[in-house]
């Protein structure tokens, strides 16, 4: 009897025990998993937008059928791409990536399957998350699609508010300037020890000489005097392939180029003796981009390549220079050494290199735009024949050694 109450007393004490920790561990619980707010651009999607009225739905393939040219430009863009792109989808599925990387590559909250309403304790692994009652499967394949930065509020954002459209227009020139692009093309943050979000265009564009002279869109986004559709009269407009690098991905293989760099061979000579070496030199220019160039995606990187062949069309010497950054990624994401070249900036890359015996040499000059490593593309396991780089400089020369 006595044990029975002896052993009562100290179930009712370790029953008080538990509730006290399970309450003290509530309260500890409860304290750390608050669910803070959004706060930062990239961290919040646009609001889910209602088809403007006229309109079938917000697909650039329902735009397309009126605004035919403007449809085939976009479609061969990266930005058709953001979404489907294989890279993209490789790195989205490592548990490394966060929520918020899809509002820069499926900006849209109808391109969202889930809204998110906060982060449980501030972490960003952690994202409230509500079924998204407008999520529209066909529109999150398009990536950055046209109502990603021309819908609003029920209005297509245009630069004139012409009435001679089929849906409600808003004129809206400043939503439809360089911040548009900005917002994307600059973030610059580090989101946890061992992933930072580093695209500085925006910053390198107002630094740089073309400020206030060209900006994204007169760049990228070329004038043109044309019907937006067809039948209609002649306007101002602008080529919407966003042409860039022109390095393609699996679906724009026809992805459309600029060049930053000008090419400058010095002047060579090509009749030499064994005492001298065979000398070249290739001026290189940051000259028509607004930006340094790489820019933008910390794993671009360009090659200056050098190779001189016999007679026999054997490699004899070699000589590699590399543009791009470096950075280590664990344990912590550290930028370890950047020579992109600034714009209007200018630069020597030279081949210098003796031989041991007459003949007639081939030095071949190479300068090639890489998007990625083939580690990083094996590491991201992207199939061979996912296109890595392209070629924009190509030159050979023939040297006569006596
Ligand atoms: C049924 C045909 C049709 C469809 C579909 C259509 N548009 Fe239009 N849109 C027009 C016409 C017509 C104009 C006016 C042409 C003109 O002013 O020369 C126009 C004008 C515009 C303008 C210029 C506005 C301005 O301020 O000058 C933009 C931007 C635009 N459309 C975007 C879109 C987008 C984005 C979609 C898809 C979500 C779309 N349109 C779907 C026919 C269409
Ligand atoms: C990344 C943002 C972006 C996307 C995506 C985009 N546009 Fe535009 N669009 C612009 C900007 C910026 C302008 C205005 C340029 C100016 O007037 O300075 C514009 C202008 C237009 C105009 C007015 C005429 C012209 O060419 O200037 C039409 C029509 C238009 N866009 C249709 C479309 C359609 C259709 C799609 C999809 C197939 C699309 N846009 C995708 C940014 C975008
Ligand atoms: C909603 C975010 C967003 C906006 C707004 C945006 N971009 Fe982009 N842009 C991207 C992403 C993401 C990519 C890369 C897509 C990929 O590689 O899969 C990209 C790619 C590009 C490229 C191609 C880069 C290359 O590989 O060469 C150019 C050029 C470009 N954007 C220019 C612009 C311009 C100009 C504007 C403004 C009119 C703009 N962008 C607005 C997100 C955006
Ligand atoms: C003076 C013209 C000019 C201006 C202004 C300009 N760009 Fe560019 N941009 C270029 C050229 C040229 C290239 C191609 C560089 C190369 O790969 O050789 C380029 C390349 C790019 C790329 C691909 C980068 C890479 O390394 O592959 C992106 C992204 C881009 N631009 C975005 C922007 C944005 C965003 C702005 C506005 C802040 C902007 N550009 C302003 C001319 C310009
Ligand atoms: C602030 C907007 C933004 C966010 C957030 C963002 N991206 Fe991007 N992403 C871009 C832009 C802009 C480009 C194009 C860069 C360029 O070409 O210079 C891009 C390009 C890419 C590319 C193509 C790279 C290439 O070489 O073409 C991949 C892959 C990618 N992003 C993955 C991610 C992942 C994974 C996350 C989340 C960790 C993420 N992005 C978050 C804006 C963003």
């Amino acid at each position: 009897m006595n044990v029975k109450i002896l052993k009562n007393k100290n179930l009712i004490l370790l029953i008080s025990i538990l509730i006290f920790l399970a309450a003290g561990s509530y309260m500890i619980f409860f304290k750390e998993e608050k669910v803070m707010p959004l706060t930062k651009s990239w961290e919040i999607a646009i609001p889910n937008q209602k088809t403007p009225a006229g309109l079938v739905d917000l697909s650039a393939k329902n735009c397309g059928t009126c605004h035919v040219n403007h449809y085939n430009e976009w479609k061969q863009s990266t930005h058709a791409n953001a979404w489907t792109d294989m890279q993209f989808q490789a790195e989205l599925k490592k548990e490394s990536s966060p929520f918020m990387c899809i509002n820069c590559h499926i900006p849209l909250q109808n391109q969202q399957e889930y809204i998110v309403t906060g982060l449980v304790g501030g972490d960003i692994y952690k994202p409230v998350k509500v079924k998204n009652e407008a999520f529209d499967r066909t529109l999150q394949q398009e990536g950055i699609t046209c109502s990603s930065c021309h819908v609003r509020d029920g209005h297509i954002v245009g630069p004139t508010g012409t009435s001679l459209a089929p849906h409600p227009v808003k004129k809206a020139p400043a939503m439809l300037d360089e911040k548009l692009c900005i917002s994307c093309h600059n973030a610059t943050a580090v989101i946890t020890p061992t992933l930072a979000c580093t695209f500085e265009t925006g910053d390198e564009w107002k630094r740089g000489p073309f400020y206030g002279k060209k900006n994204c869109i007169s760049c990228h986004m070329p004038e043109v005097e044309r019907e937006i559709v067809m039948g209609y009269p002649k306007r101002k407009s602008h080529y919407h392939t966003f042409a860039g690098s022109g390095i393609p991905k699996h679906d724009t293989l026809t992805a459309p180029m600029l060049n930053g760099y000008g090419f400058y061979p010095e002047k060579v000579a090509l009749n030499t003796t064994l005492d001298k070496p065979i000398n070249y030199t290739l001026r290189i220019k940051n000259e028509f981009a607004g930006h340094r160039v790489p820019s933008g995606d910390p794993e671009r990187f360009v090659l200056v390549n050098y190779q001189l062949l016999n007679s026999k069309n054997e490699v004899v010497v070699k000589k590699q220079y590399r543009i791009g950054e470096e950075w280590q990624w664990y344990p912590v994401a550290k930028k370890i050494s950047d020579n992109n070249m600034d714009p209007g900036e200018e630069r020597l890359y030279e081949f210098n290199s003796k031989v041991t015996e007459k003949g007639t040499y081939k030095l071949k000059v190479e300068v090639t735009k890489h998007r990625m490593t083939d580690e990083t593309a094996a590491y991201n396991k992207l199939d061979k024949t996912y296109p890595k780089f392209i070629s924009v400089y190509e030159k050979s020369y023939d040297f006569v050694v006596k």
